[in-house]
């Protein structure tokens, strides 16, 4: 096939879930572009779809299925990240016009993969690719960015925490750090193609190491780079937040004063069956360092309702920290079985019913106070 018919092959890259896999987008659409497909701005006049997918929850994959049937098998379609690593060949029986399924540490065969099905009309063939455990360091230099004022930087991938709720260590693999100098030099390219704000990004960026390089030592490396005018962090994790990091925030004057720390719970018993490595009263603890030392900063929280086992008192006990705390905004999820997780093996678990009508509790007393503090901020 010419270069001038490959360009028919259109790609819409749909994206689900992260900022992980927003990124990773990026590099899907980019490493294609080299291969001379056309990245298409919407579904209709693409010939391939792909699915760059999210496993965290039960509700992100069923919206897929759904999403992938209403195709009616009229698309060569793909099922990529973290639900194909999940799925893996299983996915191929769930629905039959899933083409190829390629996992998380595997994006950099994509180009390979799609020759192989569009170049030699493979498309009766199924194409399964989750085996890798490390992506190759040229997977971030294809320079393709969505927006052109801003951008995500990947430090670490996978994650070794093992959250006993959590499917991202068992689809993403073990934490990897990505080398320092790496980083600077892909975050050197992007501000010199324009680029002036960014987000680097890790499932726990706090356990960021390359030798005696940490977190707060890459912040400052970051935040002297010239060109660079706004520089954010995704996500922290309590358990490795500390003094030197708060200061840094407080001291780097390109660095935006918010930090997003997942609690998930304010209930003891329960931190320790989901493995977070920290109690409520390190939790304070923290928080009180950070607003202490980070003036005007701003602080957000994950939160999971309804884990299994956990009591009513235990749930006050969560919504008491909410209060105390006062996030300025909060996510709250219901929990959601993951295959493989320790979690989804504890019984007896919380019924749907309640599941819900915690979570609607913990909406509405977070919504309330997001707002009290958006209208104190505005009095200012
Ligand atoms: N069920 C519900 N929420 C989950 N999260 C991770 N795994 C689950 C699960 N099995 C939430 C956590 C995490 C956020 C990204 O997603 O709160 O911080
Ligand atoms: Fe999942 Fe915990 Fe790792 Fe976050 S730190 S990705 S919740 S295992």
């Amino acid at each position: 096939m010419s270069n001038k018919e490959l360009e028919k092959n259109e790609v819409f890259v749909r994206t689900f879930g992260c900022q992980m896999n927003v990124r990773d987008s990026e590099i899907i659409s980019g490493l294609l572009r080299a291969a001379g497909y056309k990245i298409a701005l919407t579904d209709k006049e693409a010939k391939i779809i792909i699915f760059n997918t999210c496993a965290v929850r039960q509700h992100a994959e069923d919206r897929v299925w759904s999403l992938i049937g209403s195709y009616k098998g009229t698309k060569i379609i793909g099922l990529v990240g973290c639900m194909a690593q999940n799925y893996q060949e299983r996915a191929f029986d769930r629905d039959a016009s899933v083409s190829f399924v390629i996992g998380p540490q595997d994006i950099h065969k994509l180009p390979e993969v799609l020759s192989k099905i569009t170049h030699h009309s493979l498309l009766e063939r199924k194409v399964w690719e989750t085996q890798g455990s490390i992506r190759p360091e040229e997977i971030y230099r294809t320079g393709f960015h969505q927006d052109q004022a801003h951008t995500q930087i990947v430090i670490s991938e996978g994650c070794s925490n093992f959250c006993s709720y959590c499917v991202v260590p068992y689809v993403r693999g073990p934490l990897r750090h990505r080398k320092f100098q790496s980083i600077i030099e892909e975050i050197r390219s992007a501000l010199d193609s324009g680029i002036s704000r960014i987000t680097l990004l890790g499932q726990n960026v706090n356990a960021y190491q390359d030798g005696d390089l940490d977190f707060t030592k890459l912040l400052k490396a970051v935040n002297a780079l010239n060109g660079l005018e706004e520089l954010g962090f995704f996500t922290s994790h309590p358990k490795d937040v500390h003094l030197e990091f708060f200061k840094a925030i407080n001291e780097l004057d390109k660095l935006t004063k918010t930090l997003h720390l997942p609690v998930q719970s304010g209930a003891d018993r329960i931190l320790k069956l989901m493995n977070r490595g920290y109690t409520r009263k390190d939790y304070l603890a923290k928080v009180t360092s950070y607003r202490k030392i980070v003036e005007g900063g701003t602080l957000t929280t994950d939160i999971i309702v309804g884990f299994p086992t956990e009591s009513k008192d235990e749930f006050e006990e969560t919504k008491a920290l909410i209060s105390e705390v006062g996030f300025n905004g909060a996510y709250i999820f219901k929990y959601s079985p993951r295959p493989n997780t320790q979690a989804s093996k504890i019984v007896p678990v919380i019924l749907e019913k309640e599941i819900q009508k915690r979570h609607l509790e913990i909406l509405n007393l977070q919504r309330a106070i997001s707002n009290k503090l958006k209208h104190k901020h505005a009095k200012k």
